[in-house]
């Protein structure tokens, strides 16, 4: 039986060659244009002039001469919503717009109802995500005790919060400390949204500039400066930095990811709350000077913080609104965009998106690879079109990117099946729970 049975989708091995791509892979020679054949479910060979003797029979040839074929891009950092708030989001529908946005791997947080903080409850949610997700997906877990860290060991990775934000999972500083010690003997990676709530600031504001000094900047470097103290040897990664002050907190050997909202809106923007989220965006200069650290590559990876709530909610008044912004469909296609304002290197931007979250999972993804996975993505990086809420098909029904530009792919691959076609998502359900590459 085929491994591609195997997976329950009911198709053939079947070789295909990709030829005339502009391979984008870091690792590989990036940019430069060759072929690359896959054979079922795997990448089998690739580099330039590969077909040089004539295409082995029975290959099917897709044409990609001015096109890019990029890994699939992984993102570490998403709230699909299911089980419990699926007003807002579920499996199918945030994993649909990810694989529209060209992402092949996601990593879903705790912070659903009931929250991941028990064994029982991991152990569910996986059995409700079995065959409803497009993509393949890893699972965040929330230990809240040191005993809760051997419990959830099956997780892809754990997720700490050091302050209140949406599903109050926050743990104080010393069992904090105990989880980062149990997670560091089991030698797994602990991800850490750091802001310290000692130095929030009191009051209700009501704009996305109050909202910024009432979480300010101050605050993520201290809560970066306690990860340090307490972090042993743990690994950590920092989630969602937002301003040079936090980054210059970072400890060497610490990891840190950005989000495309903190990179492309800043509280200049007339969004309300539906620009409301935490940590919050910071002024435009903040924003600018994060755009460079990117850029030149002083963060490494870059992950939505995907966070849909509904319009409803958003429409309340701005101090009760809740935090949290959509981003999964939008990144690669904002990101390329800039890369062709080049405002950004193409290396750059698949190292941010796929190489590195997949290296700092430890998950076998992200590179153009012989024997990795055939998640690839096939772009043609002239066409620019206009966001909207319709074609990102998020479940809450907007975009806080409405009517900027992007660049989505035209065809993805997961395992070498296509899931999405002309722009268009035609495969559900291929998706499967990732692995980790034991250390
Ligand atoms: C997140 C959410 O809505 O789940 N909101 C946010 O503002 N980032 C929660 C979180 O991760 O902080
Ligand atoms: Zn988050």
């Amino acid at each position: 039986m085929s491994a591609a049975r195997q997976g329950g989708r009911g198709r053939d091995p079947e070789r295909v060659a990709y030829l005339n791509a502009r391979l984008l892979d870091p690792a590989s020679g990036l940019g430069t244009e060759g072929d690359l054949l896959t054979d079922g479910e795997m990448i089998a060979d690739f580099g330039p002039g590969l077909f040089k003797d004539g295409i082995p029979e029975g290959t099917q040839t897709v044409d990609c001469a001015g096109l890019c074929l990029a890994p699939g891009l992984v993102d570490m950092h998403v709230h699909l919503r299911d089980p419990g708030l699926t007003e807002k989001e579920d499996f199918p529908s945030g994993t649909r717009s990810a694989a529209l946005g060209g992402v092949t791997t996601v990593v879903d947080m705790p912070n659903t109802r009931p929250p991941v903080t028990t064994r029982a409850v991991l152990q569910d949610k996986r059995t409700r995500v079995r065959g409803r997700a497009a993509v393949d997906y890893g699972l965040f877990a929330a230990p809240r005790s040191e005993g809760a860290v051997s419990q959830l060991r099956d997780a892809t990775a754990f997720k700490v919060y050091m302050a209140e934000s949406t599903g109050n999972l926050q743990i104080d500083a010393e069992t904090l400390g105990a989880v980062l010690h149990a997670s560091a003997e089991l030698g797994r990676l602990v991800v850490a949204h750091a802001e310290d709530e000692h130095r929030f600031r009191k009051g209700q504001p009501a704009t996305l500039a109050g909202h910024s000094e009432s979480r300010p900047k101050e605050s993520e470097a201290s809560a970066i400066r306690s990860l340090g103290a307490l972090r042993g040897e743990a690994r950590v990664h920092i989630a969602h930095v937002t301003c040079a002050e936090a980054l210059a907190a970072v400890p060497e050997g610490v990891t840190t990811e950005v989000t495309p909202h903190h990179l492309l809106l800043d509280t200049g923007r007339p969004l309300q709350a539906f620009g409301k989220v935490n940590p919050p965006l910071r002024s435009p200069e903040d924003r600018e000077a994060l755009w460079d650290a990117f850029a030149a590559g002083r963060i490494d990876a870059l992950a939505t913080d995907h966070a849909p709530h509904t319009r409803e909610e958003k429409e309340e008044r701005f101090d009760e609104a809740p935090s949290g912004l959509p981003g999964i469909a939008t990144s690669f296609p904002l990101l390329l965009r800039q890369v062709r304002a080049e405002r950004l290197s193409l290396e750059r931007l698949v190292d941010a998106m796929a190489s590195r979250p997949a290296e700092i999972l430890g998950i076998p993804k992200g590179r153009i690879e012989v024997g990795a996975d055939a998640d690839l993505v096939v772009v043609d990086a002239r066409r620019v079109v206009k966001i909207t809420a319709r074609r990102v098909r998020y479940k809450c029904g907007w975009t806080p990117f409405e009517g900027m530009e992007g660049v989505f792919p035209s065809t993805v691959y997961l395992h070498g099946e296509r899931i999405v076609e002309d722009g268009e998502p035609i495969a559900e359900g291929a998706g499967r729970p990732v692995t980790r590459i034991e250390a």
